[in-house]
């Protein structure tokens, strides 16, 4: 079913997709289903896709695989005409056949489109496949007209990120790339952006004066399935903090940007990372699943973490002082996506011993960043009836309430659309990553030992002694409001 408006946030021309990893695991998981959602709600005004892997497929074999992945991982229902209409639009070269193979298929798709048409390379793969991947395509003359989405972790420490970087340079301009953060594309992070901005209700009382920590927290339950070969190079640090978390920590610290636009955002986001302290490796507990070791693809004497949780600062006016606390790993407790932001608590209380203030911590602020988003502002009130006793009480939001869940795009949906358009505001850029790297040196240098966790549990026991005099806000005591109660 076509979208609202969608042809008037698209790109302007038809775009010829090259999708490079195309039959690996996000490409299953969330490329495909994305550009199939994309393409049957009409945001794309005319799209062919070509996907390249190591896989020896022909197109049929590659149809197949892309049904499979949107049976298996699409959220929404695939209609039957929107599927062959899709599936009609998708070819496949495989990297064995070359760079003349590959030229043709695009020249192919480009011809079957009419007039104008632009081309998008999208790069699903490891760190180390990517810059074989960029000479492949400028082998096939595929430069001119196109833009390049990299996904993360873009190279895996500063001078690997810095060649990758300048590599890349010689063959794309700064303009044709888009370093992808699929966080970033979250509409929760967004809406970060408009709860600081659109208000003038928070932004006073956003700093060190009012705020005593603030957690990132993403647990998954998630093991590695078919990933472990890749995973095992990379870890949880580079996987998810590196990337993820610290971009997502760039949108809760930054200062107002002059304009939503992609160099005013970029700067201040940058001006965060710079001041960044480096990473102590004593404020970082690194953690491992019992179990990981021997899963296929995994060295029996594997030092990767599947977990980490840290602590960091922000050596500026506004934060000095305001620790950030940071975690996420595999198979723990719980699936969650949180930030939550600690307020001081008052000076002096006048209410009894017993009567409850500050007993069930500090007031919070906390945004879900799932795609039903949530946020959550807990205060303490009166319990109702004689005396004084006092409970935590909260305010809550859920974009289930407003009727609009539908109009979300997924976060890979929203940020191919942007590639597309030629929008970088919400994508990383080299400085800010190169950054990240930097105060990284300390942990990759010298990371503290992996301690060993039970899957199912919130990690090693070492993260309370992190966060200490605070408490990690995970397990929440008290849960979400359900939006949709059962007899309502
Ligand atoms: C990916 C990581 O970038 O993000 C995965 O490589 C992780 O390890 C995933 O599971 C989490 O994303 P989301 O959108 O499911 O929170």
């Amino acid at each position: 079913m076509l979208a609202k408006n969608a042809s008037k946030v698209g790109p302007r021309y038809p775009q010829v997709v090259i999708l490079v990893g195309a039959t690996g695991d996000l490409s299953q998981r969330k490329l495909l289903p994305g550009l199939f959602h994309l393409c049957s709600t009409g945001f794309i005004p005319g799209c062919r896709i070509i996907g390249v892997s190591l896989d020896d497929l022909d197109p049929d074999g590659f149809r197949r695989i892309a049904r499979q992945a949107l049976d298996q991982f699409s959220s929404r229902k695939v209609d039957e005409a929107d599927w062959a209409a899709f599936a009609a639009t998708l070819n496949y070269v495989p990297m064995s056949a070359g760079a003349c193979a590959l030229a043709a298929a695009v020249e192919e798709a480009e011809r079957s489109l009419a007039g104008e048409s632009r081309r998008v390379h999208y790069l699903s793969v490891p760190p180390g496949a990517a810059l074989p991947a960029v000479r492949l395509l400028a082998e096939a003359g595929l430069v001119p007209q196109s833009r390049i989405i990299m996904e993360k972790p873009f190279g895996t420490d500063l001078a690997s990120a810095r060649s990758l970087n300048a590599r890349l340079h010689e063959v794309f301009d700064e303009e044709q790339i888009f370093r992808i953060d699929h966080f970033l594309g979250k509409e929760a992070a967004q809406n970060i952006l408009a709860f600081r901005f659109a208000n003038g209700l928070f932004e006073p009382i956003w700093n060190r004066n009012f705020i005593d920590h603030v957690q990132i927290d993403v647990p998954e339950t998630l093991g590695l399935g078919k990933r472990s070969g890749f995973y095992e190079t990379v870890g949880a640090f580079r996987d998810m903090v590196v990337t993820h978390l610290f971009q997502i920590l760039a949108f809760v610290a930054m200062e107002s940007p002059t304009a939503l636009e992609p160099a005013p955002i970029s700067e201040e986001k940058n001006k965060v990372f710079r001041s960044m302290s480096v990473i102590d490796p004593r404020n970082v507990v690194r953690g491992q699943y019992t179990g990981y070791r021997s899963e296929e693809g995994v060295d029996p004497e594997s030092d990767t973490e599947t977990f980490i949780a840290l602590k960091c600062a922000i050596d500026n006016w506004r934060w000095a002082g305001v620790p950030f606390f940071l975690r996420t790993g595999k198979r723990l407790a719980e699936g969650q996506r949180i930030i939550s932001l600690a307020f001081r608590e008052p000076p002096k209380s006048m209410f009894p011993v017993g009567s409850g203030v500050g007993a069930q911590g500090p007031d919070h602020l906390t945004f879900d960043l799932a795609d039903a988003s949530k946020m959550s502002l807990s205060f303490y009130g009166k319990r109702p009836g004689p005396g004084m006793r006092l409970d935590k009480l909260s305010l809550q939001f859920a974009m289930h309430d407003t009727g609009l869940i539908g109009d979300v795009l997924e976060a890979y949906e929203r940020l191919i659309l942007d590639a597309m358009r030629g929008d970088h505001t919400l994508f990383t850029t080299a400085e800010g990553i190169e950054r990240l790297w930097e105060v990284s040196i300390p942990l990759l240098e010298s990371p503290p030992p992996v301690r060993l966790y039970p899957p199912g549990s919130w990690g090693p026991k070492s993260i309370h002694q992190l966060v200490a005099p605070h408490a990690w806000r995970l397990p929440f005591e008290r849960a979400w409001r359900d939006p949709n109660p059962v007899g309502a």
